[in-house]
């Protein structure tokens, strides 16, 4: 590489150095102090980000990790590829639960019975601090689901009652929602939807709810288990037991509480739906107990399983999320399995067993570009994806 080369214009030099794979530049960074300026540079990196798993470039919506080094951020995202990650248990507890999890920005929330603690987490090697800095009352039994809007926590309970907590002052009102339990419940532009085990799922305002009024109630002829508001409020999905009714994923018209669609239509009995998540507005996600991953192309001129992922264990999949582009980490029902999957590929990438030997389902996941949380039977794990090679623990 002549001279004249450093002498181009940058955006030209940067141009040209991105068409390069990530060993050409690590080895053009050795060149000279000025190569490797420009060798590290975000604009170079860019390209690659967007192939590699879990990099923070999501398909649709904005870039998720803006602010780390987009060098860096392959580099991570190399080591979720590889499962080169340390893993840490951050909390135990005695009894058997079943809790669910969500995580904002330094905070994480999950549930303990009747409980919901939200508890500061803190910089790659320390986990979180122990004792709570607040706890969301409110249920009788214990809390199945909840989900995070800006002011508010929403959650369902095996009390039949769905309780709006205030994320700041902890004060909360609940209502009786359902007969039984309430299985899920999701939040969206200020419309709760809520599903029970008493074969209804509910629309609700967020803002009329202290007069318990429901906006609809729809019979779904099974128990409710997953529910989630389409992005654009158009629509919403109930995901059920799938023994009375064929389809255990229906569509329905959010204005009108219409049924809109049943996607798919070779179900087994029992193949219940456990968890949905809208990855866009057209692309949607299932699992569950018939042990496939599911993605669906919602389009009108399509609206059909577009993929699927086979847990190799014949395990039932209680849980999943999507970095929004290439990768999908789910939780299966035995051994606290957590599996990485490719979108790109058949077959898993990469897995992870947390409670072997003894087992226990992973009841709940949740990753950003570094990390990634879950929560079991008897305790919460984390996986730190941020290693240099020779700090990982050995699988
Ligand atoms: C991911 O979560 C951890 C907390 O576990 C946080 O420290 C980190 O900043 C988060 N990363 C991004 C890109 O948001």
């Amino acid at each position: 590489m002549g001279p004249h080369f450093l002498q181009l214009p940058e955006e030209i030099l940067l141009l040209v150095l991105s068409y390069l794979d990530g060993r050409a530049l690590g080895r053009l960074g050795q060149v000279c102090r000025k190569l490797r300026y420009f060798s590290c540079r975000d604009a170079v990196w860019r390209r690659i980000a967007r192939r590699c798993l879990n990099s923070g470039f999501v398909r649709q919506g904005t870039d998720v990790a803006s602010g780390i080094p987009v060098k860096e951020r392959v580099r991570v995202s190399q080591n979720w590829k590889n499962g080169r990650c340390r893993r840490d248990i951050l909390l135990k507890w005695k009894r058997n639960l079943m809790p669910w999890l969500q995580v904002d920005g330094d905070v994480l929330y999950f549930t303990q019975a009747e409980e919901i603690r939200a508890h500061q987490l803190h910089g790659h090697r320390h986990g979180l601090h122990k004792r709570p800095f607040a706890v969301f009352l409110g249920h009788q039994e214990d809390v199945c689901r909840f989900v995070i809007t800006d002011s508010h926590i929403i959650s369902g309970g095996g009390d039949g009652k769905i309780a709006l907590h205030n994320l700041h002052s902890t004060a909360s009102i609940q209502f009786t929602a359902h007969e039984q339990d309430v299985n899920c419940v999701d939040c969206h532009g200020g419309i709760i939807v809520s599903g029970s085990r008493d074969r209804t799922a509910r629309v609700w305002s967020l803002s009329s709810t202290a007069d318990k009024r429901w906006l609809h109630t729809i019979q779904t002829e099974d128990r409710v288990w997953s529910v989630a508001i389409n992005p654009l409020l158009s629509s919403f999905v109930t995901g059920t037991a799938c023994c009375h009714h064929t389809s255990p994923l229906r569509i329905w018209d959010l204005q009108s509480g219409q049924l809109m669609n049943c996607l798919g239509t070779e179900f087994r009995r029992g193949a219940g739906v456990l968890d949905v998540c809208y990855e866009t507005p057209s692309i949607l996600l299932s699992c569950g107990y018939d042990t496939y991953i599911r993605c669906w192309d919602l389009r009108t001129s399509l609206r059909r399983c577009v993929n699927e992922w086979e847990e190799p264990h014949d395990s039932a999949l209680y849980c999943i999320q999507s970095d929004g582009n290439n990768m999908i980490a789910s939780g299966s029902s035995y051994y606290g399995v957590i599996r990485l999957w490719d979108k790109r590929m058949n077959r898993c990438l990469q897995s992870f067993s947390l409670s072997s030997p003894t087992s226990s389902p992973v009841y709940c996941l949740r990753f950003n570009t570094s990390h990634l949380y879950a929560v079991l039977a008897t305790s919460l794990h984390r996986l730190d994806f941020t290693v240099y090679r020779n700090q990982f623990t050995a699988l």
